[in-house]
């Protein structure tokens, strides 16, 4: 049973119009602006909504209609289309009657309660009055390893509030909030153009109620209040300061801030004892937390390959995260080793890191052995083997005067400038006054064997949202289990064996998408 007031308010909705100028219920000023006769369209406002803002306006002066009428002179509507509204209108009055003079968006009705009268009407206010098939309605498959996401985003408004808002989530150990955010923002930016209607995005995957409330503040009022609010909270601040540490993690961060710890300086009057990665994570705070440049990871090549040619002639290295994806910047640099030989990489990490030490360029590092036996492991517990590869977290003491970073005066005097061995060593500390010759770098390097190297390959290469999107589309639609060690179909209960990240693609039923076209 409807309700009666809602009732009365649905009947507007379903072409009961013959009655000319009902004034809404509620408290009522007298009415201020004669020539401005409002009319809030109910489709998709929804009825609360706009009984809410119907009796803002009367408060406010404005005179406000319940049904529509021929004195009606601004019909104000929210996520329509002007043809929508266009079509609706038609739909009132048989095509024929008087129309009315304005069709206005949402915008107009808020800017004109917050002036407290009615503001002019621009371009931006009034509904575009265009076919249907002219206003571009996007589409897009649902799953982000079935779309191309290249670094051109026309929608950075849009992604970076949502962004933020799932930075908060993460660092609250709130991952499904978290998750839903990243999902919309991807959904976001595969899109050829920018948003500028709500109606735009009818029909698109992964924007649930939350998200959509977020853009539609952006559309409406320029930005998201939620984004805006949290950005400037207090424990937002907190936890960016604290997991910014190498090392510390939002668990971690979150015992500290209730602890009253909100910056580096409490942290190191605090008694806590931090372990290695803590200590190194302060040491070298600011370096860690500015970006590593394409220049500067192009640098760490060098001297990744220099050490293998060294250790092991015939490994191989491939830049693999973000900066494979094509980005000119990063949070850190990783690299994926292997050998053409099966089993000849065994045994490598401990020795690339002991030259790596000798030369003096590490500030920092753990290796973790390789714990992956297929076997074992099976397919049971597909994400957990995400981590299982020999593995070394390092922070590297990088040379700013280093191969391909020197500024150009310089390298017109160094000549080649191929040395980077122990050139390091000879610039490090700063002296009292100058600038420091150096710079810490997070650098990871992962050890796979030549028959895991395809999986690890697009396991490392993320983005992080298309590598869970890849997963889950690899269980739910295909019953199989993907790693970055195997990929196992359940259904046949058997391992897919592949040479490259094609091959993977194929098995798992989807077209090939290159790395630069897989920043989801
Ligand atoms: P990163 O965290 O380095 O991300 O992980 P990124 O894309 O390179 O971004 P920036 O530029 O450094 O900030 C790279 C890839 O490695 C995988 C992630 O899934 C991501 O796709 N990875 C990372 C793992 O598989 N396991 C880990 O433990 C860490
Ligand atoms: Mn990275």
């Amino acid at each position: 049973m409807v309700p009666l007031k809602r009732r009365k308010l649905l009947s507007t909705q379903t072409g009961n119009n013959g009655n000319s100028g009902t004034d809404v219920i509620g408290v009522k000023a007298p009415v201020k602006f004669p020539d401005v006769v409002i009319f809030l369209l109910e489709r998709k406002m929804g009825a609360s909504r706009r009984a809410f803002l119907s009796q803002l306006a009367a408060k406010n002066g404005f005179h406000v209609q319940e049904t529509f009428s021929g004195m009606v002179t601004h019909v104000v509507s929210e996520g329509n289309s002007g043809a929508e509204v266009g079509s609706w209108l038609d739909s009132q009055t048989d095509g024929s009657a008087h129309r009315p003079v304005h069709l206005l968006d949402m915008s107009w009705f808020t800017q004109s309660m917050k002036a407290g009268r009615p503001i002019d009407i621009t371009d931006t206010h009034r509904l575009q009055q265009v076919d249907e098939s002219e206003v571009e309605v996007f589409s897009v498959p649902s799953f982000a390893c079935q779309r191309r996401t290249t670094l051109e985003n026309h929608n950075t408004v849009l992604t970076d509030a949502l962004s933020l808002l799932a930075e908060m989530a993460e660092l609250s150990a709130e991952e499904g909030r978290g998750v839903a955010f990243r999902r919309a923002c991807a959904v976001l930016k595969c899109l050829n153009e920018p948003v500028t209607a709500m109606s735009q995005l009818r029909g698109l995957p992964c924007l649930g109620e939350h998200s959509l409330r977020v853009i539609q503040d952006i559309l409406e009022n320029g930005a998201s209040s939620e984004a805006e609010s949290t950005k400037c909270s207090e424990r937002f601040k907190a936890l960016k300061l604290l997991t910014g540490v190498f090392g510390v993690g939002c668990k971690t961060a979150d015992r500290w801030i209730r602890e009253g710890i909100l910056s580096l300086q409490q942290l190191t009057d605090s008694a806590h004892s931090l372990n290695r990665a803590q200590q190194a994570g302060v040491d070298h705070y600011d370096d860690l937390n500015q970006p590593v440049t394409k220049a500067e990871a192009d640098s760490i090549s060098v001297i990744v390959e220099k050490a293998l040619v060294t250790v092991l002639p015939g490994a191989t290295m491939t830049l693999i995260g973000g900066f494979r994806r094509g980005k000119q910047t990063g949070h850190d640099v990783d690299f994926l080793i292997t050998h053409p030989e099966e089993g000849a990489e065994v045994g490598l990490m401990p020795r690339v890191v002991s030259w790596l030490q000798s030369k003096g360029f590490l500030l920092y590092q753990k290796t973790t052995r390789n714990s992956y036996l297929e076997a074992k492991d099976g397919p049971a517990r597909p994400a957990s083997n995400m981590d299982r590869f020999e593995r070394c977290f390092s922070i590297f003491k990088l040379d700013k005067q280093g191969p391909g970073l020197q500024s150009h005066t310089q390298r017109a005097t160094d000549g080649e400038g191929s040395h980077f061995g122990d050139a390091v060593d000879s610039v490090c500390e700063p002296e009292n006054g100058q600038i420091k010759q150096w710079r810490a770098v997070r650098v990871d390097l992962v050890v796979s064997p030549i028959s895991q190297f395809p999986f690890a390959l697009l396991g490392w290469t993320g983005s992080k949202l298309f590598e869970r999107e890849l997963r889950r589309w690899a269980g739910h639609e295909k019953s199989m289990s993907l790693s970055s060690h195997a990929l196992y179909d359940s259904t046949q209960r058997t391992y897919l064996r592949a040479t490259s990240e094609e091959e993977i693609f194929t098995h798992l039923g989807l077209e090939f998408i290159p790395p630069s076209e897989r920043n989801a």
